[in-house]
């Protein structure tokens, strides 16, 4: 019979395919992860012009181009006010390979890493593929994540706590004094901080800060991507940014499974990164207005959901059976427990979809609700 590692048995491929699958081909789908805008053309015309020129047919450094890092750098310094070395950064294939390199280069076979509940579903599946043991928390009322929750549940075996804001799949915005307090929780306790930053620039109410701005001993791990930021999700273009001798260890990972990352995404991400920001805005302004069009439709169903500050997800608690005729009623959300225990009980809304195909939806849950409430 063949034999596979118990850490990948440990792993299932993500609920949300599932939910995709189950749905007709003509249905609305509010399942999705990524923004519904065309990547900016100076980034596009960016990768032709690499690709033309043939600059890419080879190798990048394995921590990516010398020009891409640095682009990165001056990203941190314009909107993070966050001093970067471009040697302290590695381009990745996606934020996701980012946290993977992350974890397998911090995380000891059965160390915990702490994360929230409900979350992005990659924190616990890469544990385990860490060999790591996961430790999910729950949130509070308005789904952000305590400091004090994540400072109870580190123990000795503690290797790491992931904190993501805005927040997959909640919208939900951790405030500046929670930033300082995961900062001050990753010095005092010696374990690693990875903070997960790439929905940075969709935020609605209040503002994005880093746990780096606070970090004054090295533990802090900044994941971040162009995927959301500039609608590049197709490209697979992250980075990871953290202490020198911590960068180092990932780049090890990174250099074996990975060498570089694909160096037409870095010619485009670096366009992106320098050129113009309108796009980062216009879609911001964009996800904004639905998030309010779709919170007046929960509230006229009745259904209660804590406001989203930012991404483009909203987590409504929905009563038993509404995920199903919601879906049945050909519109894709995705059930909370796909996220987490702690979720089971809401439903995740991804709004990253134009107004008009939003409204629909919007009857349609309605009708739904109506429903399952009769
Ligand atoms: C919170 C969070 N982190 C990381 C990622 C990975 O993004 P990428 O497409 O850059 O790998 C996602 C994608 O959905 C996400 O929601």
């Amino acid at each position: 019979m063949t034999e596979f590692s118990s850490r990948v048995e440990q792993v299932s491929i993500s609920g949300i395919r599932e939910v995709f699958e189950a749905a007709g081909e003509d249905a609305i789908n509010l399942g999705l992860g990524q923004p519904d805008f065309p990547t900016p053309d100076h980034a596009r015309e960016a990768a032709v012009d690499a690709i033309r020129s043939g600059k890419v047919d080879a190798y990048t450094s394995n921590k990516g181009t010398r020009e891409l890092r640095e682009a990165i750098a001056a990203k941190h310094d314009r909107d993070n006010d966050l001093e970067v070395d471009p040697e302290d950064v590695i381009a990745t294939s996606g934020g996701s390979e980012a946290l993977h390199i992350a974890l397998e280069a911090h995380v000891n076979e059965g160390e915990e890493v702490v994360f929230p509940d409900p979350g992005f579903v990659s924190y616990d599946a890469l544990t385990h593929l860490a060999g790591g043991t996961p430790n999910p928390v729950g949130l509070r009322e308005d789904l952000t994540m305590d400091p004090a929750t994540v400072e109870d549940a580190i123990t000795e075996d503690t290797a790491a706590f992931v904190v993501n804001s805005p927040a997959n799949p909640t919208g939900a915005v951790q405030s500046p004094e929670d930033m300082r307090e995961f900062a001050r929780i990753a010095s005092d306790h010696d374990v690693l901080c990875i903070s997960d930053e790439v929905y940075e620039h969709q935020v609605f109410e209040g503002e994005h800060r880093s746990p780096a701005e606070f970090d004054d001993t090295g533990n802090v791990v900044v994941v971040n991507a162009c995927s959301k930021a500039y609608s590049m999700t197709g490209w697979r273009l992250g980075w990871v940014t953290g202490s020198n001798e911590r960068i180092e260890r990932m780049l090890r990972v990174h250099q074996y499974a990975q060498a570089c990352a694909s160096a037409p995404a870095q010619y485009a991400a670096e366009a992106a990164l320098t050129g113009p920001q309108e796009p980062v805005a216009e879609m911001r302004e964009a996800f904004e207005e639905r998030r309010d069009v779709l919170l007046a439709g929960f509230e006229e169903m009745g259904l209660e959901c804590p406001t989203p500050k930012g991404a483009f997800y909203a987590m409504p608690k929905v009563p038993e059976g509404w995920v199903e005729e919601v879906i049945d009623r050909g519109v894709v959300v995705v059930p909370g427990d796909a996220f987490g225990e702690n979720g089971d009980g809401y439903a995740r809304i991804s709004y990253a979809t134009d107004l008009e195909t939003l409204k629909e939806a919007i009857d349609v849950m309605a009708e739904a609700t109506a429903a399952v409430r009769e």
